[in-house]
């Protein structure tokens, strides 16, 4: 009787799929992308769901009790476990969801530890049938790469409220890393390390103005040389996409140069994600940057370079969700984590893809981890040379990351042109910066008015310097520019105050932004330069928080007080 039971409501569910009904629509094609022609019923699609998580808002919550200064849990991350209870989906979604796919002859795979990502591997004849739709090939002139994606797919009403959504699908991403301006070879560079503890302001050295190396860093922003101990368990992750790889030789180079004080055969572990490598015959330029700068800043600390590779098929916007994935799966991930690429415009990528994607964000950085990304490179345009009517905000906009601007000079030091900022037409202003942005938009005024979402997450959230940034590339000195020097210098001085905590015996910083916006002192506040793009001079850089450079530059000694230490 029991079984029969059993296989009687297995039956019905199966059955009770209801009409199809559209989930998710794309109006029209981003700039640049041309369709070609059905995709061929035979390929076979590699997509990947997010199911529906049982209690993303009870995370959240958690998350900011324990992010938000003054709170009783302040500080109190998460275990892996907690994360995966909340992030997993319900019951009642798994049997829904699999049932379907059993109809359906689908194997799936589960992609994240709480199994709330799934992938699936169909003929696009079927995706078609199932989704209701039409697979299509497209082309990114620009690029010449070529995509198969769809401008709208359905799912059966009873599905729908289990899946976030179907990817890729209606998203058109073009990752791009924020290209860093070079400029190869440099005269002689100005070597040498601090002489204090704490670097000061009134010891940076004239030749900073034109040329940054770690010491200008250390006098700018007071960061202390080296911690006592070396062997930390604080740790920094550093992001690597496009086949650029990370040089031992170049980092040894760099470190004997521009840091004499710390021995200079630093290394570093490799995790690889979608089979990427670090093969030592081809070092890039934006993977040479962040490793010398996370290390050259940090005074050493255990440093890992994730090298996400291309086995995803699906287009490099997946492995922007594999080395999340990656990550998660650590039992203890690197505490101060940097990424220097990103995508050039948020509109590129759906609501519920943006969506899913931060509340990843949010797993991630609920557990302790302090997640930066570089905010771009075309100032209020998001990418060098987009062409806008009205500003166009980066992605990631996730309200759950840190996104470090750039600035430029020291004497004084003031917004980079090329700094990306602006506000999200995606996500509303979190609460912790809602009055620091209040103040902003008030002395703004009216201007740039209808240009931009007066409503939206506005980044960055600080800055750090990014022009005229020396580095070693293919044995030879250079100097490069973009805000793809500033997020792994900011994550360097996270992973400094990291050590200085963990050797205290107090929990890490975690989810920084709460603490930053409720202590703007401990920032350089900068209150000249813009951010020009879409034709327009950009946002000024004022006094407070504003879209060029965000709270400001790091003062670490500030920071380290504010930290409690
Ligand atoms: C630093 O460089 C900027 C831009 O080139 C210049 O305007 C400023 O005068 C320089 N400052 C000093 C002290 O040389
Ligand atoms: C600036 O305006 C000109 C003339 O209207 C236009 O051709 C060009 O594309 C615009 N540039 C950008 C970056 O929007
Ligand atoms: C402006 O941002 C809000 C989120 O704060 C969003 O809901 C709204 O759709 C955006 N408006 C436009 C025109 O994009």
């Amino acid at each position: 009787m029991f079984q029969s039971g059993l296989l009687l409501a297995l039956a019905a569910s199966a059955l009770a799929l209801g009409p199809l009904r559209v989930h998710e629509l794309r109006k029209s094609l981003p700039s640049g992308f041309v369709a070609k022609g059905p995709a061929a019923p035979e390929e076979v699609l590699q997509l990947r769901f997010a199911l529906q998580n049982s209690d993303i808002q009870g995370l959240e919550a958690a998350l900011m009790d324990a992010a938000t200064p003054g709170s009783p849990n302040f500080r109190q991350w998460l275990s892996k476990e907690q994360v995966e209870a909340f992030s997993r989906p319900s019951d009642e979604t798994l049997r829904v969801v699999n049932a379907w796919l059993a109809e359906e002859g689908i194997t799936s795979k589960p992609l994240t530890p709480a199994g709330d990502w799934i992938a699936v591997s169909i003929p696009v004849s079927q995706a078609n049938r199932m989704f209701n739709t039409q697979f299509t090939t497209f082309t990114h002139e620009p690029s010449g790469t070529q995509f198969v994606r769809t401008m709208a797919y359905s799912l059966p009403v009873d599905i729908a409220p289990h899946v976030q959504l179907v990817h890729p699908t209606v998203s058109f991403a073009r990752v791009g890393r924020n290209e860093p301006v070079m400029s190869f070879p440099t005269g002689g560079a100005p070597a040498g390390a601090p002489t204090s503890e704490f670097g000061s302001l009134a010891t940076v050295p004239a030749s900073c103005n034109t040329t940054i190396t770690p010491a200008c860093l250390q006098a700018l922003y007071s960061i202390p040389a080296r911690l006592s101990s070396p062997t930390s368990p604080s740790g920094i992750a550093v992001a690597g996409f496009s086949n650029q790889f990370a040089s031992n030789t170049d980092l040894t180079t760099f470190l004997a140069r521009l840091r004499p004080d710390m021995p200079s055969n630093q290394p570093f572990t490799l995790l690889s994600v979608d089979g990427g490598q670090n093969t030592q015959n081809r070092p890039g330029i934006e993977a040479d940057l962040d490793m010398q700068y996370a290390i050259g800043v940090s005074g050493g600390l255990p440093t890992t370079f994730v090298s996400v590779g291309t086995r995803t098929q699906d287009g490099a916007d997946s492995g922007f969700l594999d080395i999340l994935n990656a990550m998660l799966a650590l039992s203890k991930p690197p505490q101060s984590f940097t990424t220097s690429y990103g995508f050039n415009t948020e509109a590129d990528l759906s609501v519920s893809l943006t969506t899913a994607m931060c509340n990843t964000y949010m797993q991630l950085t609920a557990r302790g981890v302090s997640i930066m990304f570089a905010s771009g490179d075309g100032g209020v345009a998001a990418a060098p040379g987009e062409r806008c009517t009205t500003f166009l905000p980066s992605w990631p906009t996730c309200p759950f990351v840190t996104m470090v601007g750039a600035t430029q000079n020291v004497n004084p030091e003031r917004g980079a042109d090329l700094s990306a900022g602006g506000f999200s037409n995606i996500f509303a202003a979190p609460s912790y910066q809602t009055s620091a942005v209040a103040g902003y938009l008030s002395r703004l005024g009216n201007q740039f008015a209808g240009k931009f979402n007066r409503t939206g997450r506005a980044f960055p959230d600080v800055a750090a310097q990014g022009l005229r940034v020396e580095i070693v590339q293919g044995g030879s000195f250079g100097t490069v520019g973009g805000t793809s020097c500033s997020s792994p210098i900011f994550s360097g001085i996270i992973g400094l105050l990291n050590a200085e905590l963990i050797a205290a015996g107090k929990p890490v910083l975690g989810f920084l932004n709460p603490w930053m916006y409720a202590n703007p002192g401990m920032f350089n506040d900068i209150t000249t330069g813009s951010n020009p793009g879409c034709n327009t001079t950009g946002f000024p850089a004022l006094a407070g928080w504003d879209p060029v450079t965000g709270l400001g530059t790091p003062n670490y000694v500030a920071m380290r007080t504010a930290a409690g230490l």
